[in-house]
């Protein structure tokens, strides 16, 4: 099954059965196809193994002490050992790349076979997180990865995550939003780690979904953590939407379709992010003492944007007459009222209603900072950073298509 998602329309699609099809939005009207053990001797020789880490570059840095690995931030940035889970995501891969750029000495945490439905070989990760070192685990097992963390053979002085589940189902949310950032956390902790900087998102200030939930959860763990060891610090990333997000209909609107939106399209509204511009605060994230223990929304630069305004930026690229499809949101709460229902009869349907309520809540709920005292979103309250508009990104788009932009597996953004 898979769902692919643009925060103002998405679609289920299920390759097993082309006639079950669970579709909201785009397709729902055919309009659019949107479409351990612990850290032992520093002098301990590196332990080459295959099956539990395949360290792939000989590392440059020379093992340090634990105690040393505390006060990271009075080091080179060459001395300092960043591990990155969720590297090969579409974040995460930035993250990668900017840390790199900086200076860092990376390792970055991989599947054998990595990205959207396990397409990349190592050989292609390998390529695409050039320059870092790659280390081949299993971030879903804490056994596995800290025999991985203890195969390095030195200490790790910051843990940057990038997981996320990549279908957005219940179970799969709990696993990865949850217990692999929570094993990231604990390994990383035991071999040295103490400062952690997770990828988080704004919409969990409006906790209504499961991979929110899971990331809450983590998000308070990781605090209370850094409460209970003086030693230890976090930063919390929550951006607003991403460009691959928004970027579903260019291609459609280019052929002459109407650009579909729910109500009025000012329901919701968001200030998109880049890649680039994300991977860079997250990077500043290591060392800003700033951002250290604190929650960081935030968003690209400009203003907010609707569904509305967006829908006008690609027109106005594309040199076309403005032609919307409006959608009543309440065609959402209808199909979600019946997947509710059928969830309660056959329990396996349960990611197709949480993929339902996922639709519905990005139709409507903006990303931007909900400000606690007048329970309304705020374009104002929620920071800007980076350069790259969403304007830019619609106009290469359509020079270029998607490419690199995919939404995932069953992705829900
Ligand atoms: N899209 C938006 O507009 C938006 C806005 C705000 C915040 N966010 C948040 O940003 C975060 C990152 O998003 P993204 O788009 O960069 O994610 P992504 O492209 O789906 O990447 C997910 C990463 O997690 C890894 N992962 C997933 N399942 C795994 C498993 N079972 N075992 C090992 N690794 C696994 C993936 O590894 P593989 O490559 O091996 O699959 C990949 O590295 C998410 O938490 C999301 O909620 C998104």
């Amino acid at each position: 099954m898979s769902l692919c998602f643009s925060l103002n329309a998405f679609t289920l699609q299920s390759p097993e059965s082309k006639s079950y099809k669970t579709q909201f939005t785009s397709q729902f009207i055919k309009q659019i196809q949107v479409k351990s053990t612990p850290f032992t001797s520093p002098s301990r020789p590196f332990n080459f193994n295959r099956e539990r880490c395949e360290l792939v570059r000989a590392l440059a840095t020379k093992p340090v002490d634990t105690a040393v690995s505390a006060s990271f931030r009075s080091k080179n940035s060459k001395d300092i050992n960043v591990l990155v889970v969720g590297s090969t995501g579409y974040i995460g891969k930035f993250v990668v790349k900017e840390l790199v750029n900086r200076g860092f000495n990376v390792i970055a945490v991989a599947r054998g076979r990595s990205g959207i439905r396990g397409k990349n070989s190592k050989e292609d990760t390998l390529n695409d997180l050039n320059g870092a070192n790659v280390c081949f685990s299993d971030v879903t097992n804490l056994h596995t990865m800290e025999k991985s963390l203890q195969n390095l053979g030195f200490p790790v002085d910051v843990v940057v995550s990038c997981l996320a589940s990549r279908t957005g189902g219940v179970k799969d949310s709990w696993k990865i939003d949850y217990e692999a950032t929570k094993n990231s956390l604990v390994a990383g902790k035991k071999f040295g780690a103490s400062h952690f900087v997770l990828l988080s998102a704004i919409c969990v200030q409006k906790p209504l979904l499961e991979f929110q939930q899971a990331k809450l959860k983590f998000e308070a763990e990781l605090m209370k953590e850094a409460e209970e060891d003086d030693g230890f610090t976090y930063s919390i990333v929550r951006p607003t939407a991403f460009f691959k997000s928004l970027g579903g209909q260019v291609e459609l609107v280019k052929d002459g379709k109407p650009y579909v939106m729910f109500g009025d399209g000012k329901l919701c509204a968001c200030k998109p992010i880049s890649e680039q511009d994300l991977a860079s605060f997250i990077a500043d994230c290591v060392l800003s003492q700033d951002k250290i223990n604190q929650v960081l929304p935030v968003g690209g630069p400009g203003k907010a944007l609707t569904p509305l305004e967006q829908g006008e930026i690609l027109f106005k690229l594309l040199g076309k007459e403005p032609k919307f499809l409006k959608v009543p949101i309440g065609i959402m709460d209808f199909a979600i009222g019946i997947l509710d229902f059928l969830v309660k009869i056959f329990p396996w349907m349960e990611d197709a209603a949480e993929f339902g309520k996922i639709g519905r809540y990005y139709a409507a709920e903006s990303m931007l900072i909900l400000d606690p005292e007048t329970g309304e979103y705020s374009a104002e309250k929620t920071p800007s950073y980076g350069k790259d508009t969403l304007e830019e990104f619609y106009a290469k788009v359509i020079r270029e298509g998607m490419a690199g932009q995919e939404l995932g597996e069953q992705s829900i953004f």
